[in-house]
């Protein structure tokens, strides 16, 4: 009886898991967004002499959804309401801000800023987007912590696929779920580029390669 319950109990907390309290936003995968959670994109204009823009693996075997040719259509899924399944896990990773603070337990922040083209500049967005600044150039703001081994198992909602963006070890790993490793590379202003990034940020090689983790 007593054996039952506890397994009552824990299939309870199996089921329960969900998207942590407050709000957020993660890369959207050509799988969709979470329900209830808001969309919406960023074009950035890259550089429009011998652009070397890249994606990796290329179309259409990454899982982004957006645009990668010579400009970066972006999509992003964004949790806009505050109620979840308690607190993001301990571990090794990031994800973007939303709605001006990053949850609990995110002890560093920080900012990647993209120096797009000048030249007949072609910015745009659409829908809600993480935090930033979306003019002719790209800012955006993210939460990351490193608080335990990326080797150590998560639980996170693992019923779709969904993105964390890599920090400073391998990609966390999701209890359920597999993960691979994509990047995309954006070929910024060439002339006087002052791309650059502050704090802490997804892991970026080059200056311009951001590297995120897609589970599926
Ligand atoms: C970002 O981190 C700095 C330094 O720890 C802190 O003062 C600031 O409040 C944080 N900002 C957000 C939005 O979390
Ligand atoms: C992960 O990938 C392996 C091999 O590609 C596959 O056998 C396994 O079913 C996958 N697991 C999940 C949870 O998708
Ligand atoms: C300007 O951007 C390119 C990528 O487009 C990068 O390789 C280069 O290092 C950047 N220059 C500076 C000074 O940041
Ligand atoms: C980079 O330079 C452009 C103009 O050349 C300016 O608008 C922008 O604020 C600069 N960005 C940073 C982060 O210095």
């Amino acid at each position: 009886m007593v054996n039952m319950f506890i397994l009552f109990l824990m299939i309870a907390s199996a089921c329960a898991v969900g998207w942590p309290d407050e709000s957020y936003s993660l890369p959207k995968p050509k799988s969709g967004c979470p329900t209830g959670w808001a969309m919406g994109f960023r074009n950035q204009d890259n550089e429009d002499t011998h652009n070397i823009n890249s994606v990796t693996p290329p179309d259409p075997d990454h899982h982004f959804d957006g645009y990668f040719g010579r400009n970066t259509i972006m999509c992003y899924c964004t949790k806009t309401t505050y109620s979840g399944y308690g607190s993001w896990p301990s571990g090794n990773y990031c994800i973007a801000r939303y709605g001006g603070s990053c949850p609990l337990g995110f002890t560093c922040n920080g900012s990647i800023y993209w120096d797009d083209e000048d030249d007949s500049n072609a910015n745009s967005k659409w829908g809600v987007l993480p935090d930033g600044e979306y003019g002719r150039n790209t800012k955006i703001y993210y939460c990351c912590r490193s608080d335990r081994s990326a080797y150590s198992y998560i639980d996170l909602p693992a019923r779709e696929p969904f993105y964390l963006y890599k920090y400073t070890s391998t990609c966390q790993r999701v209890r359920g779920m597999n993960v691979t490793e994509e990047s995309v590379k954006m070929d910024d202003e060439d002339s006087m580029n002052n791309s650059s990034d502050d704090g802490c940020h997804p892991k970026k090689t080059d200056t311009t390669v951001v590297h995120y983790c897609y589970y599926s």
